[in-house]
């Protein structure tokens, strides 16, 4: 995401109170009932650096991910520590990172059993994320079937994408990255925008003075519920957080206008017949399941709040350059053997340590070559993030 510019001069009284705060030890006296030793651990929390509007870090503009941290690390009576690890998102970022004990949270995972579960587990939900409507305001939206007629910027591989996929009457303008979208109403090409919400209300707010409305969608891979990750082992501390999370929502609305994330109702699509065969991916319970595929898709680079499309792009025309000869044209195989939209029902959290093993190495004598001297690792990256986006629903 090519978004690091700081914006000064946006921090109010608040953040400046809770700097000040961690800026005097003795202040964390003043949380009397949880002062002992245990207690002044600092409150590890792993982060992105670069990941505007969720965390960065410039103290001028942390981010809302990182000002919730800072809330509750207040809230706790425990003074806050950063891990900074590039690439906030996807299993492997959490396996280094939180179940390597680098840090005792994350924030803003998405809260499903399917993410991790149950080596991680979560807090309450927090906040909800996902896909926006964007447009001139005072422009009527409507919803989906306000749409008709419309031209619509979509990402490319996205859930809006394919939700939008068979419908005639709307005109489809892809672009690559949310940034595209905002462009694209911008210089007139599209009246409506669906793309990712929270970098769609950061762009409006940071470089489009505000001039767009941002409406929130819900419904199958279009939104999820972001919450705060633990490992398994850490009930108890989960369990304090859980318990002083309600007295942080008023901060946690008032962060999400500070850094223009969509709030608001959401608007809500249909799901019965809506999404293309194969466009849904994990186990299908629900809003977060697809999008916590998007998440995956960015893992190793690039970063959740903006799937990385041009990756999966590339993936796509290597595997239908190579692999689709086998594998079928998009991954689109009927035997079952052979086809890769089964592996994460097949291989579930080991899915892409076998994909990695069996590119790398292949299976010599059943058929697979090995492709370690054809490909980058970057390259089998770009394979795996687009076979993600094609895995099937999780049922036999
Ligand atoms: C010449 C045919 C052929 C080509 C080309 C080919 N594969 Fe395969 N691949 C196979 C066969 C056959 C298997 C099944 C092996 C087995 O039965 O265990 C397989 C298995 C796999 C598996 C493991 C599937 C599973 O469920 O265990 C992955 C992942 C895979 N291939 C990825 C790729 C990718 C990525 C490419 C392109 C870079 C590719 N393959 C190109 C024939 C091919």
């Amino acid at each position: 995401m090519r978004m690091r510019q700081n914006h000064l001069g946006i921090g109010n009284s608040r953040n400046l109170a809770i700097a000040g705060f961690f800026a005097c030890a003795a202040a964390a006296a003043m949380i009397a009932p949880l002062a002992h030793a245990e207690e002044a651990q600092p409150f590890r929390l792993c982060a992105d650096p670069t990941n505007l509007p969720f965390s960065s870090d410039s103290p001028s503009q942390p981010g809302f991910y990182v000002e919730i941290g800072q809330a509750l690390a207040q809230a706790l009576g425990r003074p806050i520590a950063y891990d900074w690890y590039k690439s906030y998102f996807g299993k492997r970022t959490v396996r280094v990172t939180l179940l390597g004990k680098q840090c005792d949270a994350m924030i803003g995972l998405p809260r499903s059993e399917d993410f991790m579960g149950p080596a991680v587990i979560f807090s309450a939900t927090f906040a909800k994320e996902g896909y926006a409507l964007v447009a001139a305001k005072g422009q009527e939206i409507g919803g989906v079937d306000g749409l008709k007629g419309k031209r619509v910027a979509v990402q490319f591989a996205s859930t809006p994408q394919n939700l939008l996929a068979s419908r005639d009457d709307v005109q489809k303008v892809t672009v690559l990255s949310p940034e595209e979208g905002m462009q694209a109403l911008d210089q007139g090409k599209a009246d409506v925008a669906f793309i990712w919400g929270p970098v769609a209300g950061w762009l409006n707010k940071t470089s489009y003075n505000d001039r767009y409305q941002i409406q929130l969608t819900e419904g199958e891979g279009l939104s999820w519920d972001a919450a705060i990750g633990f490992a398994k082992t850490s009930t108890e501390l989960r369990d304090r957080v859980d318990a002083v999370l309600p007295q942080l929502q008023r901060t946690i609305g008032e962060l999400a206008v500070k850094y223009g994330l969509p709030t608001g109702q959401p608007v809500r699509f249909g799901t019965a017949g809506a999404m293309p065969a194969g466009a849904t991916t994990g186990a299908g319970t629900g809003p977060g399941v697809v999008q916590v595929a998007n998440v995956v898709a960015t893992e190793g680079k690039g970063d959740a709040s903006a799937p990385n499309t041009e990756a999966v792009g590339a993936g796509k025309e290597i595997f239908n350059g190579t692999c689709a000869h086998c594998h079928g044209p998009d991954a689109i195989q009927s035997e079952r053997k052979i086809d890769l939209r089964l592996l994460r029902h097949r291989y579930g959290d080991d899915m892409r340590d076998t994909f990695w093993k069996t590119v790398h190495e292949g299976r010599p004598s059943k058929g697979m070559p090995a492709w370690k001297d054809v490909f980058t690792d970057e390259q089998f990256d770009s394979i795996y993030s687009f076979l993600l986006t094609v895995q099937a629903e999780s049922s036999d």
